[in-house]
């Protein structure tokens, strides 16, 4: 080896970022730079806001300039890592649940989702970005609280059953609705994945998202690139060709759709399955959009008396358990 690791570090974090427009030494951009003997060769991982080609293709072309004519090595392989928004944990899985059309269900499924991955041994957090229409303080009963912030503008989520839970119900109580008009409400998700305290273990972070198609997706698309959707129908047909919508919303952005759940597919009496709103939606969104219907929840309401939460020994419980294992295996 003609230098040593540090020289060539040097060399390599006077490179800008394209993506920043900040050098590689001022972002800490390089996290491992070492050498393959055998190959001649300078291995490299890079952290990138970032991993889109466009970005990456660029520095590719200046970094080989720099180890391969530069400095005269025989090859260089690159790479890269998308950088975590500060404060979310490495492991954190974030999954959008996305339905396009209203009313289908998805506050509900993302609560039972977010037990069952609880009772199948996962940390769990929810951030309840449905801003007009948010039910997830009522689905988890705490209507009324307020969540605690830091001197230094952090927020602490909610913690119930061991879930943690941001909504933003919690910050527009009545006195609060003002504050969090106008241009602060579109930054209402800024706050929950960058101003929020998640705790470190937490394994799955859940977006219960506004019904439509539109800027929510977007929003979560820059926040957190790597964030993976599953979709919620009903088997009727008009609510599945808004879910195919969403679906081809999320195709564009690029987002990984991890499957489709089919929400009141059927209502069970005495052994005999009755399809009260129709059949075929969930088979048609997943086939459209070339993915799995991963689970079918029938009509109906918890044993338990709770009004939303299935406990995990009722037949409806179970199949979350299921699909809670659906959700933990697409990141395998
Ligand atoms: N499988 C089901 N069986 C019976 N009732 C259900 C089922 N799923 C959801 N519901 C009920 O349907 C209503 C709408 O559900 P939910 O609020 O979860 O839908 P949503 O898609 O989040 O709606 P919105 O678009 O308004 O946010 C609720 O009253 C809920 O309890
Ligand atoms: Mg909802």
């Amino acid at each position: 080896m003609r230098h040593t690791l540090v020289e060539i570090r040097k060399y390599l974090e006077l490179l800008v970022d394209p993506s920043s427009g900040k050098t590689l030494e001022e972002t800490h951009a390089i996290k491992h730079i070492g050498y393959d003997e055998e190959k001649d060769t300078i291995v490299l991982l890079i952290e990138l806001s970032t991993k889109a080609l466009e970005f990456t293709a660029v520095l590719n072309r200046q970094i080989a300039k720099i180890v391969k004519l530069d400095l005269g090595y025989k090859g260089v392989l690159i790479n890269y890592e998308q950088a975590r928004i500060e404060g979310l944990a490495k492991q954190l899985r974030i999954l959008g649940i996305a339905s396009g059309k209203g009313g289908v269900g998805k506050s509900t499924i993302t609560a039972n989702l977010a037990y069952a991955l609880k009772a199948s041994g996962k940390n769990v957090g929810i951030i309840d970005a449905d801003i007009y229409g948010s039910n997830m303080p009522k689905i988890f009963d705490v209507e009324g609280e307020e969540l605690i912030g830091s001197d230094d503008g952090q927020l602490y989520p909610l913690i119930k059953d061991g879930i943690e839970l941001v909504s933003a119900a919690f910050l527009m109580g009545d006195q609060k609705v003002l504050m969090w008009r106008g241009p602060m409400l579109g930054k209402i998700l800024d706050v929950f994945f960058k101003k929020t305290m998640w705790s470190s273990t937490l394994d799955y972070l859940l977006i219960d998202l506004p019904p439509g198609t539109g800027d929510v997706m977007m929003d979560i698309k820059n926040l957190v690139p790597d964030a993976k959707i599953l979709i919620i129908t009903t088997p009727h047909i008009s609510a599945a060709s808004i879910a195919i919508k969403a679906g081809f919303a999320a195709k564009e952005l690029k987002q990984d759709i991890i499957g489709v759940v089919e929400n009141m597919s059927y209502y069970q009496l005495d052994g005999l399955k009755h399809y009260l709103f129709g059949q075929g939606g969930g088979e048609t969104v997943a086939k459209t959009l070339g993915i799995k219907l991963i689970a079918s929840i029938p009509i109906g309401q918890p044993i338990s008396g709770h009004h939303s939460i299935f406990t995990s020994t009722e037949p409806i419980g179970i199949i979350y358990l299921h699909l809670a294992k659906a959700i933990m295996d697409a990141w395998i």
